[in-house]
């Protein structure tokens, strides 16, 4: 079978690697895809804002099966569109995916379905933003409603920045375009944990948790990132909380998706925050997060492609995955100044070198290849992620992994996981 994957990011170069372990896999072709991907599958040129040229390069491979990556094209109608082809697509619709891309959307549906989540109100105009912002207590949270890659959600710690940041999604000025809609929200505590599932629009099945680390600096101070690591544990989450998080939070959304005619099928990612009062949704992704995959894939002992293949089929519920025990963890090299400016197009050395210890496998972000050269192409560069019997092991390795490979200023966090690693008894 070939299998096209949408993207060019360190999540489309784990899919690339998982799908092509799969024996049924003749071969693999990414658009646009990296200098890594390059590397295990037929990159071809793609514009992931225009749905109607993905869909050309679909209908020009005709592959057996379609995997989308990144959010946009999910929310622009990409899958609506292949399907309406006939061509077999992993992901939701784009009425599925306002989950993702709206987060007002979101709250309301999960006040509706009765899901936990933070005390919200959805604004649409000034006035109603600064009477909302009356009945929170700051520290208050201020979302833009759309897609925002990261750069959307302002925690205001008086409610006259709270007005502020509402006024800069209104007009524009905090993200470049006018936001139509705005969302304040109550200020919630606790660890955050991505709960990633598959689901068929009714069967739900959950990958193993995962933590990311937004912030750019250790201690997780600075600007927000697009992630600069992650690890996954067997035991971030006990079989009994997995268990009230599939009841209360997973399962009931696929289900409330499809008694409203708009079901799910894809990747639902729960982005939970673990209250004193329980888990708590802050927000849902219609899609693989990143760098959340790259550790995850690398836990995931079943065939994928049988996996992604029973969400089109509605057939999940014969699925059940295996993973192995233990841990896995991702440790993201990003370029100097990111997520400010930074250059592209510096050589990469050593990632072979890298290659080869144990259990790593180094995903490429944000790179491209210049005749047998690997640039830097990014803001994050490289997923470097391993895979181990125990969090410190697989932290090792991946500490091992990244020390050996250079770029002009190549930067890195050196406490992923760390706060796991602190809690233990
Ligand atoms: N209600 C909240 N209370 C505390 N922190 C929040 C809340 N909502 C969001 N955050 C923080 O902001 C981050 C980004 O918010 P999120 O809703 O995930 O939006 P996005 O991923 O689209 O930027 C979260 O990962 C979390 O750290
Ligand atoms: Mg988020």
């Amino acid at each position: 079978m070939k299998v096209l994957i949408f993207g060019s990011g360190g999540r489309e170069h784990a899919l690339a690697w998982a799908v092509a372990r799969s024996p049924r896999v003749t071969e693999v072709v990414c658009a646009p895809g990296n200098g890594g991907i390059a590397q295990i599958a037929r990159c071809v040129p793609a514009d992931l804002k225009d749905v109607e040229a993905l869909v050309r390069v679909a209908e020009a491979e005709r592959p057996g099966l379609i995997i989308v990556g990144p959010e946009l094209p999910l929310s622009l109608g990409i899958v609506d569109a292949l399907q309406e082809r006939g061509l077999r697509v992993f992901g939701p619709t784009r009425a599925a995916a306002m989950l993702e891309s709206s987060k007002g959307f979101a709250k309301r549906f999960l006040q509706r379905h009765k899901i936990p989540t933070a005390n919200y109100a959805v604004c649409t105009t000034a006035a109603e933003l600064e009477k909302a912002v009356e009945l929170f207590h700051p520290p208050i949270v201020v979302k833009a409603d759309g897609l925002a890659a990261g750069k959307g959600v302002v925690i205001c710690q008086s409610r006259r920045t709270a007005i502020e940041a509402g006024h800069g999604l209104f007009t524009g000025a905090l993200l470049g375009d006018a936001g139509q809609q705005v969302v304040v929200e109550e200020f919630l505590e606790g660890d955050e944990i991505s709960f990633l599932c598959l689901t068929d629009g009714k069967s739900v099945v959950p990958l193993v948790p995962a933590q990311d680390h937004k912030r750019i600096g250790e201690g997780d101070t600075g600007p927000n990132t697009g992630g600069m690591g992650v690890y996954s544990t067997d035991a971030m989450l006990d079989p009994h909380m997995t268990e009230w998080i599939m009841h209360h939070i997973a399962e009931p959304t696929v289900r409330g998706m499809a008694e409203e005619d708009t079901p799910f099928s894809g990747v639902l990612y729960c982005g939970l925050m673990m209250t004193a009062r329980g888990p708590q949704v802050l927000e849902f992704n219609a899609r693989f997060g990143d760098p959340e995959t790259q550790a995850i894939l690398l836990r995931l002992e079943s065939d994928l492609v049988d996996a992604l293949e029973a969400c089109i089929d509605g057939t999940l519920g014969e699925i059940s995955l295996r993973w192995s025990p233990g841990a896995s963890a991702c440790v993201v090299a990003s370029s100097a100044g990111y997520p400010g400016s930074y250059k592209t197009g510096l050589p990469i050395t050593g990632l072979s070198d890298a290659a080869r210890v144990p259990g790593v496998q180094v995903f490429h972000s944000g790179t491209s290849k210049l005749g047998n050269q690997i640039l830097t192409g990014g803001g994050r560069v490289l997923g470097v992620t391993a895979a181990a019997p125990s969090l410190e092991e697989a932290l090792m390795r991946a500490y091992e992994a990244i020390a050996l490979i250079e770029f002009e200023g190549v930067y890195y966090r050196r406490d992923i996981g760390h706060r796991a690693l602190k809690r233990k008894p």
